[in-house]
């Protein structure tokens, strides 16, 4: 049975962004790690949730994403999931669980989408992640690629670097995001590339390029939760944009607090029980 409610509800599907890409309607995906997150953007125009590993570093406190496990990528997306968002949920497959090949691929995944119940999985990589990608899609997991500065290999960019900054990378770049996309990928994220780079990769892709530092030449933008709440602790990269101070907004919200602790005006008799 559909109603106009049920309607209104309908989960976002990959071909929802295709569509999207093929209107020009540009869209927006954001990271979340937990359920009170999901539920915020629930309901907001934010048809994508990436629960990405990046909560390696704005969660678990690591300077990398890399000590991130698919323990941990689980627990999170279980989190999002429980939310019920609207939103398509697309989790990270961490460092040191794909990379063996396809079949570590594919064991990964499965059991990223049976245990948390998330939509599909994005994976770094371009050429080298192909097989990984053609195995996933053979098998029913909607993957998104991830090209440009792909931060588990941060130790080989030797640093968070703009990638693709001669012609031979550039050229490289571009090959890997048709190559993704005949591969099967719903989508790419282009990460901390020159915004000419970024045009010519969109130009090429037949599927939704998101970009994040990636200029305004891209289908969607991706930026991550503490970044754009002002959440996370400078310095920032030059791509982000923080619409809100919650740092302060928050620790001066802590300090009333406490004052009001301190000066035994918290609580007060209505925030009290009676006998
Ligand atoms: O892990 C992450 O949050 C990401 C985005 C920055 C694209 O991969």
């Amino acid at each position: 049975m559909s109603s106009h409610g049920d309607q209104a509800r309908r989960r976002v599907t990959i071909h929802d962004l295709a569509a999207m890409r093929a209107r020009g309607e540009r869209f927006v995906m954001l990271t979340a790690y937990d359920a009170n997150a999901a539920s915020i953007l629930d309901g907001l125009d934010v048809p994508v949730i990436l629960v990405g590993d990046s909560l390696g570093m704005v969660v678990l406190g690591h300077d990398t994403t890399l000590p991130v496990t698919l323990e941990d990528m689980i627990h999170h997306a279980r989190a999002v999931v429980r939310a019920r968002p609207r939103a398509l949920v697309v989790v990270d497959l961490p460092f040191g669980t794909y990379q063996r090949g396809p079949d570590q691929a594919l064991e990964s995944a499965v059991r990223v989408v049976k245990e948390s119940g998330a939509d599909a999985v994005k994976l770094e990589g371009g050429a080298r992640a192909v097989p990984s990608v053609r195995a996933l899609v053979a098998a029913g997991i909607p993957v998104m690629g991830h090209l440009g500065l792909t931060p588990q290999s941060v130790a080989q960019f030797g640093g968070f670097r703009v990638q693709g900054r001669d012609e031979t990378a550039a050229a490289t770049i571009v090959e890997d995001a048709v190559a993704l996309a005949e591969a099967g990928a719903f989508a790419t994220v282009l990460e901390c590339v020159p915004a000419t780079l970024a045009a010519r990769v969109t130009a090429a892709s037949s599927v939704p390029v998101i970009g994040i530092g990636a200029g305004a030449d891209v289908d969607a933008q991706v930026l991550v939760w503490h970044d754009v709440l002002g959440l996370s602790a400078a310095p920032h990269p030059r791509f982000v944009r923080a619409y809100v101070d919650l740092r302060t907004v928050i620790a001066d919200a802590i300090t009333a607090f406490s004052d009001d602790v301190r000066d035994g005006t918290f609580p007060s008799a209505a925030e009290s029980y009676g006998d």
